[in-house]
């Protein structure tokens, strides 16, 4: 059985993946349409991922007996300057979402809740790769240079970090 103050910090960590799934899919589409397709695959793909992060997540709530929640989201940013700029929001929002990690962590130690603590430790994991790859995205950016020539090595090489899974709900 979950705590109220776990199942409350648990219901915000779902509407936090949820955002950032939200905050992802925006950011594919601006890069759809500036023609990143790489960019843009990666971003539909990491927004499906965020999604399953959210599921995780709920799952685990009703499992343990606890009440989920659904909040509305906050609209996402859906403009930007150019992909340094992009990439620069996303790991600004990845190290958001590892700071709350990390806050719930606490708590579940605050509450003697070693079940839940358990279960965070994939999340805890899962932040320090989401941000390795930001990370990795904006060195090689600043490597290769923001030029045309430059942009196009790193939309592939975006590529070649996907599945190649049709983006969820896009007919192809
Ligand atoms: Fe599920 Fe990228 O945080």
């Amino acid at each position: 059985m979950l705590s109220e103050k776990i199942n409350k910090v648990l219901n915000n960590q779902i509407k936090i993946e949820a955002e950032s799934s939200q905050a992802y899919l925006a950011m594919a589409c601006w890069a759809d349409t500036c023609g990143y397709e790489g960019a843009a695959q990666f971003l539909f793909e990491h927004s499906d991922e965020e999604r399953q992060h959210m599921l995780k997540l709920i799952h685990f709530v009703n499992t343990r007996g606890g009440n989920v929640e659904i909040f509305e989201l906050s609209k996402p940013k859906g403009n930007f300057e150019n992909m340094k700029e992009l990439f620069e929001a996303l790991l600004e929002h990845e190290v958001m979402v590892s700071e709350n990690i990390n806050n719930l962590v606490a708590v579940t130690f605050e509450e003697k809740d070693f079940a839940t603590h358990n279960f965070l430790q994939w999340y805890v994991s899962e932040q320090i790769e989401e941000e390795a790859l930001a990370r990795s995205i904006l060195d090689k950016m600043a490597l290769i240079g923001e030029t045309e020539n430059g942009l196009y090595l790193i939309d592939n090489e975006l590529k070649a970090l996907t599945t190649g899974a049709t983006p969820s709900g896009l007919a192809q």
